[in-house]
């Protein structure tokens, strides 16, 4: 029994599963097994040589203190020319906040604008922080589910329809984490006509945006009638394969961005300043480094899909971005949970259960293609025995 009596408002905090499988997945290799990670949300290419070599230097020239909270003035200038080179989106400096990566921005804004009984809108499945941060916050989580019928993509018509005078913010992801799917133009422009003339903000979760395809995704933030309200959120992490910089921005209204700056000198003062140089490098730099991840993640792509569509049991339709695929393993008669801890168990080979980002995602699996194509062909080979196995 425990002898610690902990806060209510962290007792069913939500966690990531990702981590714990993960552990799991660490230990059963501690104790000799080879495990093919399928389930790591990161990519596994290395930071590009000359963000490596920026970050040494700034570290070599003293950038080794504080900085402002919102983050180095030269930083976020650089943030404002990317956004507008690779989104088209108009920001000034004084919109950005830069953040330790992607999750402070969510979760401080977040915190900034949700009152207890205020609802907050967003995808499931979806990144579980979206309803973990709106439940902390006291707001009430209002799921809107992403359908396979309809690509994973929400339904304009059913997001008008959970919009009520408590409605606070809007949780967009696109493309998204766990399906790959990414909203149409017309979708965006249609979240942006349910919104407009309310106080509604919509969190634009863009983190894999540079990570699509086909199409080129579109920001919510390119739309001036609704700019005011919404927040850009983007990171290095996935961009440039800095997830243990930690390092990204939210871009929003002054007024909401001196809140969320307060929230970070009242949690980690600021990102590392090496870390923000790095940066600079990352954004203004040569880009071929991330053409070139982009190119192998889309070869991988399309061995993750036609290996699992050659799965009896298992069918899986083409991720539009992101490095994910979300097969539909629903004809294996099986709680996803239970096939990815037997899959892992048995056969060796780490993956989500689709339920792990919400109840909508019952039925599927998360598999992650950030890994070589000749694991990620032993993963599915070891998917497909335990396959086999069930349909026996
Ligand atoms: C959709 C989504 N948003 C945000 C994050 C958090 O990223 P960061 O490392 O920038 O905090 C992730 C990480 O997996 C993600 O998948």
């Amino acid at each position: 029994m425990s002898c610690t009596r902990f806060a209510e408002r962290v007792v069913d905090l939500g966690t990531e599963m990702a981590f714990e499988i993960l552990a799991r997945a660490r230990a059963l290799e501690a104790q000799g097994k080879r495990v093919i990670h399928l389930e790591i949300g990161e990519p596994d290419f290395a930071t590009p040589e000359n963000v490596v070599a920026a970050g040494v230097d700034a570290l070599k020239k003293g950038w080794t203190h504080y900085t402002p909270a919102q983050g180095l003035p030269e930083l976020r200038e650089a943030i404002c020319e990317y956004v507008k080179a690779f989104k088209n989106v108009d920001a000034r400096p004084s919109q950005v906040v830069a953040t330790v990566g992607a999750k402070p921005a969510m979760t401080f804004s977040l915190l900034a604008l949700v009152d207890p009984g205020d609802e907050v809108i967003y995808p499931d499945p979806g990144y579980p922080l979206y309803e973990s941060v709106t439940r902390l916050a006291g707001g009430v989580p209002v799921p809107i589910p992403l359908r396979e019928e309809n690509q994973f993509r929400l339904d304009v018509g059913e997001l008008k329809s959970k919009i009520t005078p408590r409605t606070r913010a809007i949780v967009l992801n696109s493309p998204h984490n766990p399906t790959g799917s990414m909203l149409t133009p017309e979708d965006v422009r249609g979240v942006a006509e349910s919104v407009e003339g309310r106080d509604i903000f919509v969190i634009s979760d863009e983190i894999y945006d540079r990570i699509a395809y086909g199409a080129k995704p579109v920001s919510i933030g390119t739309i001036p009638e609704v700019r005011e309200r919404v927040i850009l959120v983007d990171s290095m992490s996935k961009t440039y394969a800095m997830t243990g910089w930690r390092i990204g921005f939210g871009i929003m209204n002054e007024e909401l961005a001196e809140k969320v700056s307060r929230l970070a000198i009242n949690t980690y003062s600021c990102p590392a300043a090496f870390t923000q140089i790095a940066t600079i490098e990352a954004l203004r730099g040569p880009q071929d480094a991330v053409d070139r991840m982009v190119a192998e993640f889309e070869a991988r792509r399309r061995a993750v899909v036609d290996g699992l569509n050659r799965i009896k049991g298992i069918s899986c339709s083409m991720p539009q971005g992101a490095f994910y695929a979300f097969p539909n393993v629903k004809g294996l008669g099986m709680k996803s949970r239970t096939l990815a801890d037997r899959a892992l168990d048995g056969y060796g080979v780490a993956m989500l259960g689709g339920d792990a980002f919400g109840p909508c995602g019952e039925g599927y699996l998360r598999i992650s293609y950030a890994n070589s194509l000749e694991n990620i062909r032993e993963g599915i080979a070891r998917l497909e025995a335990a396959a086999r196995d069930i349909l026996r």
